[in-house]
């Protein structure tokens, strides 16, 4: 497994992260990069032997981070890459005094719900024909796991 590594405004460009964003599936790695700019953005990502593994951004406010993205590319699923990037930024965010963390997800995003859910996320409600698809629209869901 990799380590992790923080991604901050200066260093961003150094980190190849744009094999994990393709600019037709939002948010594309501008508007993410513009997060690092605002006092509440930070990201962090998971360093392989071979480059950047993964990478999840967030927003804090007060003592509550919102998920803004997790993304791990796609010859490293299903390797624990997700899992311990969520726990490893967790730790830290948990040293910053963060108590809590709300995501929203697609609703037929399997993986990624599998995956909050494995970590303890809870659903707390539904958005519904929030996110346009291919052929319409789909729900959001919301989720929180507090400390
Ligand atoms: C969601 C995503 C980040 C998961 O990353 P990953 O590194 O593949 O996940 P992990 O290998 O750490 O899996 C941890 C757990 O998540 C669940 N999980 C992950 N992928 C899964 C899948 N395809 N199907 C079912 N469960 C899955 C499992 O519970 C797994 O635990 P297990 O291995 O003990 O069964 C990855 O699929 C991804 O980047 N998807 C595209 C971007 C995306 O949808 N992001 C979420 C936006 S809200």
């Amino acid at each position: 497994m990799g380590k992790i590594v923080s991604i901050t405004s200066d260093q961003v460009a150094d980190f190849s992260l744009d094999a994990l964003y393709d600019n037709a599936q939002p948010p594309s790695l501008d508007s993410l990069t513009r997060l690092l700019a605002r006092p509440a953005g930070c990201a962090w990502a998971i360093l392989g032997p071979h480059g950047i593994e993964g990478a999840v951004w967030y927003l804090v406010v007060k003592d509550e981070a919102e998920i803004i993205d997790i993304r791990v590319g796609k010859s490293y699923r299903r390797k624990g890459v997700g899992e311990s990037l969520l726990t490893q930024s967790f730790e830290k965010l948990r040293q910053s005094k963060i108590r809590s963390v709300f995501l929203e997800v697609r609703s037929t995003n399997a993986a990624a719900l599998a995956l909050y859910k494995k970590l303890s996320f809870v659903i707390m409600g539904r958005r519904e024909n929030y996110y346009k698809t291919a052929t319409g629209r789909e729900d959001a869901l919301t989720m929180r796991c507090n400390w």
